[in-house]
Parts: C-alpha cells; sequence; structure tokens
C-alpha cells in the first residue's frame, strides 16, 4: 500500500481530486466509486472548485445505503450522494448508481447493482473513508473477504458514529446495503482517505496489521493499486512512519 501522508483534510481532498482529475482528463477515470461520511467530502469540494467538462460523463456508483429509508430522507445517501456529489460534479442523475434500500426485494437490489457495476465495466477508481472500527463501505468486522453487495446489520458502535446524521439515536437504521469487501476489491485503483485521531488506530491495523476480518481496511493488503491519504493525526499510530516520509520526500 502505498501511503501519502499530508498536513490536514484539506490537503488530503485536494491530493484525492488531482489524482482524480488527472484519471478523468486522460480518459482513464469513466466510473468512479463514492463514498459517504465526512472524511471525502474535501475531495468533492475540490473537485468542484476544480471542475472540468469531463466529469459531467462520469459514472459513479455509490458503496452503500441503509435499509428502510426513504431515497427522499435527508440522510439516506441516495440524498447524501445527490447532494454532495452528483449536484456539485454537474453529473447526470441517471449514471449515478445508489443502491436502493427501501424496496421490497433487497436480495433483487443487490443484485441489480452488482450488475450495473459489470455492465459500466467495473469501478476504474474508488474512494474509501474508514469507520474506527476498520470498516469500509459498510463491511464491519468479521465480514468475508469474498462478500458480493447484500444486506448487513450495523454494529452498535457504528450506529452510534452515524447518529449525529439523525435526529434521534433510535432513527439510525439497523442494517444497510453495501458493497461487499470481494466487490471493493475488484476496483481497478483505491484511494482511501482518513484524518483525525480518531482513524488513527484503525490506519495502523489497516496498513501494518495483520489481515484480519477484525479489521475489514486490512484487506487491501491484497490490492496491487491502493492508496492512503491521511493527515498526520490519522497516521499518528503509523510504526513506519519515517519510511513513509521518506519515500514521498523522495
Ligand atoms: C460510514 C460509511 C463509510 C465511511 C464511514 C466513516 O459508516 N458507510 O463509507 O467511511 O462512515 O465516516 P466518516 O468519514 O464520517 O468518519
Amino acid at each position: 500500500m502505498q501511503v501519502e501522508i499530508l498536513e490536514n483534510a484539506q490537503q488530503v481532498g485536494e491530493y484525492a481530486a488531482d489524482r482524480i482529475l488527472r484519471g478523468v482528463a486522460s480518459g482513464k477515470i469513466t466510473t468512479l466509486g463514492v463514498a459517504t461520511g465526512s472524511s471525502p467530502l474535501s475531495i468533492y469540494e475540490s473537485l468542484e472548485s476544480k471542475w472540468i467538462p469531463q466529469l459531467i460523463d462520469l459514472h459513479v456508483f455509490a458503496l452503500d445505503e441503509y435499509v428502510g429509508l426513504q431515497p427522499e430522507h435527508p440522510s439516506s445517501y441516495h440524498a447524501v450522494i445527490q447532494r454532495e456529489v452528483t449536484d456539485r460534479l454537474k453529473l447526470k442523475p441517471a449514471n449515478v448508481c445508489v443502491p436502493q434500500g427501501n424496496g421490497p426485494d433487497l436480495a433483487a437490489a443487490c443484485a441489480r447493482f452488482e450488475a450495473a457495476i459489470a455492465a459500466a465495466g467495473g469501478v476504474d477508481l474508488q474512494i474509501l473513508g474508514i469507520g474506527r472500527n476498520g470498516h469500509i463501505g459498510f463491511n464491519e468486522p468479521t465480514s468475508s473477504f469474498s462478500s458480493r453487495t447484500r444486506v448487513k446489520t450495523l454494529t452498535p458502535a457504528t450506529r452510534a458514529d452515524n447518529s449525529r446524521f439523525f435526529e434521534k439515536d433510535e432513527q439510525v437504521p439497523t442494517r444497510c446495503i453495501t458493497q461487499g469487501l470481494g466487490t471493493i476489491m475488484e476496483s481497478k485503483e483505491i484511494l482511501l482517505v482518513a484524518h483525525g485521531a480518531s482513524k488513527a488506530k484503525a490506519i495502523a491495523l489497516a496498513v501494518e496489521g495483520p489481515v484480519s476480518g477484525m479489521c475489514p481496511a486490512s484487506v487491501l493488503q491484497f490490492h496491487a493499486r491502493t492508496t492512503l491519504v491521511i493527515d498526520r493525526e490519522a497516521a499518528r499510530n503509523l510504526t513506519l512512519l519515517d519510511y513513509y516520509d521518506s519515500i514521498n520526500a523522495g
């Protein structure tokens, strides 16, 4: 894994956005995987401020969605992706695909989502955040490394972390649809972004820990083109910090 350590969230966003824009401008990135949560917001802000016309034709796939929320609910990932990605980047709504978590047949929604990714030729670059417990998408600890898009139950810790997006704790959904770890691993390139001390433990386990279902992000050690773009606070538990710094300085 390549580890880029920057000074703050804004720099993390700009670094990731520049990388995405280079890929979009050259035609190498036509499908982008997007994440929700606060970590990637600085990427979307930077993409908006450096907007290029080629972004209009981008196909976008979300990582996950809550089960049981209407798409119009402001905390649904449909709504978040529309606000933060589709509108900011002037994408065509028909090119934006989010799993349908409110339908009668969730298994069919998962299968449709996988088929849509395959029909688009796969994801060229996947943006990821990371949960404090090491989850990526909503693949909670002990998720199978070969899992596909499916329904998962959220851990109490994740529900507590995400309660800030809801008026009352009991409104946080208990289940979600998420791309599987196997699905995410098929992305041609991955950029994982994180900032802040609350992510330091998960980042150290993901990069330097044993590959283990207890830290789902550690599966990325098997991915050939993954870059972590993190700030100093998120990097502070890394044992080989001086090594990553020396690579980036050289
Ligand atoms: C949610 C999302 C993840 C995201 C995580 C971290 O659980 N499903 O994709 O990475 O939150 O969010 P934040 O960046 O706000 O810490």
